[in-house]
């Protein structure tokens, strides 16, 4: 992992790769018009008041993300400036907004891969700024090379990409001030524990089977002071688990379910987060077709989230309960697996008739969430991959947010947005049920096709104990990026929800959590 610290060095007589600044698009509408962003005057100055001209002939735009390098300034230790594109200006007393400072973090660790050392004089208004870009340029810097031959475990010589850059000193901070303090040591335990997340997502199917992710959550929760019990095949059989076993009985690797317990002396309120632990879903006897299924190893996305995020709680001492469910399965298809047609009897007494089998995220999230219930939590947040529509209804970076309590779902979107993860709240209109009647059992696993999302919330809905106060996060678009990298999204598994889970634990601990 890249290290981060406050460093209150002056840029000139830094010793490090490169030194990043920010440029931003002025406010004239004439093109070219860049501004150089605040926390880089020292740079600036060593140009001669002239970086932004330089950058101007050099092309730059001051758009977002964008990243342009160029010598540093005669007396400089370190050889290059790089400077990204923050977007827009603030207007005039206002600051950068801080998710565009995280983006720009990011977007330039990334571009300084292969580097060992580089200080980032961005504009740093307070410690959420400071934090933001801490959080931007180690989430930026990822890179998943486990399997590569010149990767982690091999020799570095670049032609499988270069290492991430390694160490990071954030400029213009205070790093004395207590809240500077915090704030980086958050970013810190956030980023690692989201990057574990990806490292997760990103490993290929045949080597994380449910045994093997339950056996990393065991280490991790033994290193952080947490409670870890794993309900392995025979448990779950005895304890009546249909639909976690259901899933999984097509698979030669067992399920399994993990219950992670945090718990602090100080705690108020008490979580339960609950995760789509799908290892691989091939659709099982309804098997998908190909391309669709070359992605599916990230369909335990859900699970990967909540286990980073109780992690991330228990670094941060957190004053709330935290209690992480990870609902892990196979879906494959064979001679024992689970057929169209079948009924099985759920954790919570009900019957299911599956009428799909690659409708099989709300299946062991039915059990995980019935269970979870028993606690009696003061809220329970699932987080699953859970249904193309839901890609379909808001693209690949934006999730949706489904709860069977209006404030709660306001408060999570809140949640969100503060962590810099697009949502939307989406409904669950109570006539879509109906799609699920069925002539054998108490329900379908599936409904009307339109709505899909909506549908398999209504579903998951069914298996919330009652008077339980419960949101429901869709991350099948933003939890795996198909296409290019972008901010501090890598290719790959992104660690989606890791950040709103861990607001939300934060809210919860503060008694700010909406109404609840
Ligand atoms: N894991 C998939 C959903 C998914 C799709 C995740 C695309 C990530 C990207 C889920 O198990 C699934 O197959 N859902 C079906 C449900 C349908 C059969 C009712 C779907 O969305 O097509
Ligand atoms: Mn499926
Ligand atoms: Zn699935």
């Amino acid at each position: 992992m890249t290290a981060l610290t406050l460093s209150t060095a002056a840029a000139p007589g830094l010793r490090a790769d490169a030194i990043v600044v920010g440029v931003a698009k002025g406010g004239s509408a004439k093109s070219g018009d860049l501004v150089v962003a605040p926390g880089a005057e020292a740079v600036d100055k060593a140009y001669d008041g002239g970086l932004a001209g330089v950058l101007e002939t050099l092309g730059a735009s001051g758009g977002e993300g964008e990243v342009t390098k160029l010598p540093a300034p005669s007396g400089f230790k370190a050889p290059v400036v790089l400077a990204v594109g923050l977007g827009a200006q603030p207007d005039k007393g206002a600051s950068f907004d801080t998710e565009t400072l995280r983006r720009a973090a990011g977007a330039a660790a990334r571009a300084l891969a292969g580097s060992k050392k580089a200080a980032f004089a961005l504009p740093v208004a307070d410690a959420a700024d400071a934090g933001a870009i801490g959080e931007g340029a180690l989430l930026g810097a990822y890179a998943f090379d486990t399997y590569k031959e010149n990767g982690r475990n091999g020799k570095k010589d670049g032609k499988n990409g270069k290492p991430p850059l390694a160490e990071v000193a954030l400029l213009g901070g205070k790093p004395r001030d207590k809240a500077y303090k915090a704030a980086v040591e958050r970013a810190v335990a956030v980023s690692e524990e989201l990057n574990r997340a990806r490292d997760l997502v990103n490993t290929p199917p045949n080597d994380l089977n449910p045994e093997a992710f339950a056996a990393v959550a065991q280490t991790a929760a033994k290193e952080h002071g947490i409670k870890v019990q794993v309900l392995d095949e025979k448990a779950l059989e005895k304890g009546g688990y249909g639909g976690i076993l259901g899933v999984g009985a097509g698979s030669a690797s067992a399920p399994r379910l993990v219950k992670l317990s945090y718990t602090s002396s100080k705690a108020k309120k008490h979580l339960a987060f609950v995760g789509k632990g799908i290892t691989y879903d091939s659709g099982g006897i309804s098997l998908k077709p190909a391309g669709h299924n070359e992605t599916m190893k990230c369909d335990m996305s859900g699970a990967a989230a909540v286990f980073a995020a109780v992690v991330a709680a228990a670094r941060l001492g957190l004053e709330v309960n935290v209690t992480g469910w990870l609902a892990l399965a196979e879906n494959m298809p064979s001679g024992s697996a689970t057929r169209p047609g079948d009924v099985l009897r759920m954790y919570s007494g009900k019957t299911v008739e599956v009428l799909n089998t690659d409708a099989e995220g709300r299946l062991v999230l039915a059990d995980a969430l019935w269970k979870a219930s028993e606690d009696k939590p003061d809220a329970i947040v699932d987080v699953a991959t859970l249904t193309g529509a839901m890609v379909l209804a808001l693209g690949n970076r934006t999730f949706g947010v489904m709860a069977n309590d209006d404030a709660f779902r306001t408060a999570v979107v809140e949640a969100a947005e503060e962590a810099g993860e697009p949502s939307w709240p989406m409904p669950l209109p109570d006539h879509l049920k109906k799609g699920m009647d069925s002539p054998t059992a108490d329900i379908a696993n599936m409904g009307e096709r339109m709505g899909g999302g909506l549908v398999a919330g209504l579903f998951l809905k069914e298996f919330v104990g009652e008077g339980i106060t419960w949101a429901h996060l869709d991350i099948a678009g933003p939890a795996f990026n198909e296409s290019g990298p972008f901010g501090y999204t890598p290719k790959g598994g992104t660690g989606s929800a890791v950040r709103t889970l861990v607001r939300v634990a934060e809210l919860a601990a503060s008694g700010d959590l909406g109404a609840k």
